[in-house]
């Protein structure tokens, strides 16, 4: 075998391959970069360790970031987000074989655990000779997490004990990073030090970040993606549209219509939902903290209150927030039987897994993987959908190409601006530039069928842009 990977089937990879050739299609904006930029291979040298859901839709990124020049290795930025046909075509690549893969090193499965989990990550950010990665591609920030965790206890010289740990997974973090540091204590600091910089796909990724940047903690420049327009105003919101509901069907098959349903947070990825579900005909509930977004949620139609008015009548809940502990195990005790209850926030934390656990008397009925019944004591139950975790990748396949090309594009203009110009971004959070949030959006018009009107001189001077943009100042809201 001509290189380390750790996948389910690479027998999977024909099915993968025809996928990723459809979703080519769907995704303009990657298909497009790799025809401006590939012949002047702008990410020749670089290597990209990538911790990012390992579907079709990033399938179409590795292979546009290999197409530039990059050297990749990549894995799954959740257990069970990976599409096992999807990770198959990528090391098997266009040009090889099971017998004979040509592709890039992916490690990712769908149902991984939480130390393989973590050990996936080490792998990817474990170059072979030992002089990789000098660039990172996080969702979520949990490979950034471990270089910055590495580095910092080789700096003090020791690992906390795993018994301190604030959830089991900081548990596996740490375990894994004593290992590391008794077998080379210079190994994160090494990989920090070459490590260019990170472009960052989601918005609880991007808080970390800015947490680390606040305190001084940040070892290499970072591009917040996220917040180009055309990643949080499309994909949070319109792919959270789509794959939210196609995850709740495929998990429970139960008709949303008629029902209510809860959407705990109104910020992007919870106005997608929102108006999905109503869509789809249910009378749906948000709950917010900030003012704005409950007033926003009132104005758009929805009623806005509090858990516990709804808790016990509700048939759907949904969170959204990116916070932690929005459903406890005591409002999950409380509600009907069958109520369903399902995250899209990043991380698991949203919904009180671990003490649903701890509720006396309960037991958990596996119906099919990432469709779990907890029944409780008196008899009645609710469904669980992806133990808490992303139920739209874990129970469906994500965001769809389209949506996903507009997200990727963003990130492949932000890795080629980190690789390129490290002069101009000195270690700091930086979004792009508006213009090219534009070209990206650009991009994505004629596939369908947009005609955009273009300024006359006089107008664009009279209301003080070029005509060729941007056509916003920065702190427009779109
Ligand atoms: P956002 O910041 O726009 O929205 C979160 C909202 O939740 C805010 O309006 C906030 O006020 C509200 N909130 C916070 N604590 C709350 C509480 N205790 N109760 C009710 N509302 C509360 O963030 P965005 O972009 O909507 O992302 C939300 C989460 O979804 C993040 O973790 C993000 O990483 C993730 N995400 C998931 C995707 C997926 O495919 N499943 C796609 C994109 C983002």
């Amino acid at each position: 075998m001509a290189f380390d990977f750790k996948v389910a089937d690479l027998s999977l990879a024909e099915f993968g391959r025809k996928e990723i050739r459809l979703a080519e299609h769907e995704m303009p904006g990657l298909m497009a970069t790799r025809a401006e930029y590939g012949p002047s291979q702008p990410l020749r040298g670089a290597k990209i360790m990538g911790s990012l859901h390992m579907t079709v839709q990033t399938a179409v990124l590795i292979e546009t970031l290999v197409a530039l020049g990059a050297e990749v290795r990549w894995v799954s930025c959740n257990i069970f987000s990976t599409q096992d046909h999807a990770a198959a075509a990528v090391v098997v690549g266009p040009d090889g074989t099971p017998d004979d893969p040509k592709g890039v090193p992916v490690f990712a499965w769908k149902g991984e655990t939480l130390e393989e989990y973590w050990w996936c990550t080490e792998q990817a950010l474990t170059w072979p000779g030992g002089d990789g990665p000098n660039m990172i591609l996080d969702d979520g920030g949990d490979a950034t997490l471990l270089v910055h965790k590495g580095a910092e206890y080789e700096k003090a010289g020791a690992v906390p004990a795993p018994e301190s740990a604030d959830s089991e997974e900081f548990a596996v973090v740490l375990r894994l990073l004593g290992a590391s540091l008794a077998a080379d204590p210079q190994k994160w600091t090494n990989i920090a030090a070459r490590i260019k910089g990170v472009t960052e796909e989601t918005t609880t990724g991007v808080h970390r970040l800015y947490e680390m940047q606040r305190d001084g903690k940040l070892l290499f420049p970072a591009i917040n993606v996220n917040d180009s327009v055309t990643k949080s105003k499309f994909d949070n919101k319109y792919g959270i549209r789509h794959s939210l509901p196609d995850g709740i069907m495929r998990g429970t098959d139960v008709l949303i219509g008629g029902k209510v349903a809860v959407v705990c947070g109104y910020g992007d990825v919870g106005k997608g939902a929102a108006e999905a579900l109503r869509g789809q005909g249910a009378r749906v509930v948000v709950t917010e903290i900030d003012p704005i977004n409950a007033l926003q949620a009132a104005m758009d139609g929805y009623q806005v209150t509090v858990l516990e008015d709804v808790v016990e009548t509700a048939d759907i809940f949904i969170t959204t927030t990116g916070n932690f502990n929005i459903i406890t195990a005591d409002h999950m005790t409380r509600m009907k039987h069958q109520a369903i209850v399902g995250n899209v926030g990043h991380f698991d934390n949203e919904i009180d897994m671990a003490g649903l656990a701890k509720v006396p008397g309960i037991q958990k009925i596996e119906i099919k993987p990432q469709v779990h019944e907890w029944r409780f004591e008196d008899g009645h139950s609710i469904i669980v959908l992806s133990e808490g975790r992303l139920l739209n990748l874990g129970n469906a396949t994500g965001h769809p190409s389209f949506v996903m090309s507009n997200s990727f594009t963003n990130q492949v203009i932000a890795q080629i601006e980190l690789f390129t110009k490290p002069a101009e971004y000195p270690t700091g959070v930086y979004v792009l530039p508006k213009i090219l949030d534009e070209k990206v959006a650009r991009l994505h018009l004629d596939a369908l069928g947009v005609k955009l009107t273009t300024l006359t001189k006089e107008q664009a001077a009279y209301i003080g842009v070029d005509v060729a943009g941007p056509y916003k100042s920065d702190q427009y809201r779109y």
